[in-house]
């Protein structure tokens, strides 16, 4: 299976975010990662089920999904409006939820595929008993709050243990890797099980279309050789 690159958007050029989007989907990305942060759950405030109505557009006319994940508190009030705005994919955190099951059924009934999601510091375990009920998984590489940072070491671990129970299970969840992800780790992420990379920096910083060809061109002979 090809790799997914799903660029988050927190770090484009918000006053002229739909044509930065745009120059990566063109670039040869496939989704969109839209990084929701309440002030709350994370210290940093970005945005609201509004930015997912007006990205929407673009989905539909180029087909990239728009991967939503939500860092904030109290996610069972707030993942309607985000599936009713155009979230193909809403993914929330398991630190957040009072009862993560009924919150990933909450997502599915309303329409939308559901993730899970964990932050680097949280034990593996704490997602075991959700993972059969969702339709991706999240692996945090970073804590969460702001683009730019260090990956965290142990993460490709944290992957590969998480492909294990996918496996285990026969679930063809995708397996999600967010946090300092680069052309120089990528390969290593996907090496280790993820199917889908988010990067920011790395994508939006210089030239996108430059950027995603290293992506590519990281991933190029796995791709080749898994398809
Ligand atoms: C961190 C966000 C990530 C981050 C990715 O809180 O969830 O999506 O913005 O940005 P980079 O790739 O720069 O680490
Ligand atoms: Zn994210």
């Amino acid at each position: 299976m090809s790799i997914l690159l799903s660029p988050s958007i927190l770090s484009a050029d918000f006053a002229r975010l739909e044509a930065h989007a745009r120059e990566a989907i063109q670039a040869g990305a496939d989704w969109l990662h839209v990084d929701v942060m309440d002030g709350h759950f994370v210290p940093n405030i970005t945005f609201g089920p509004l930015a997912v109505r007006a990205l929407r557009p673009l989905r539909d006319e180029t087909g990239a999904l728009l991967d939503v994940h939500l860092m904030v508190a109290e996610p069972d009030r707030y993942v309607g409006a985000f599936v009713d705005a155009g979230s193909d994919i809403v993914t929330v955190h398991v630190e957040a939820c009072e009862d993560p099951c009924a919150v990933i059924r909450q997502i599915q009934s309303r329409g939308a595929k559901a993730g899970i999601t964990l932050n680097p510091s949280t034990d593996l375990d704490a997602i075991r008993d959700i993972l059969p009920l969702v339709d991706m998984v999240t692996v945090m590489s970073v804590h969460p709050g702001f683009a730019g940072q260090s990956y965290v070491s142990g993460s490709t671990e944290r992957i590969r243990e998480l492909r294990l129970w996918l496996d285990g299970l026969g679930s063809n969840a995708h397996l999600e890797v967010d946090g300092s992800i680069k052309p120089h780790n990528a390969r290593e992420a996907a090496d280790a099980g993820a199917t889908v990379l988010v990067a920011g920096s790395a994508v939006f910083r210089g030239s996108v279309a430059a950027n995603v060809a290293a992506f590519r061109a990281a991933l190029e002979n796995r791709d080749a050789a898994s398809t």
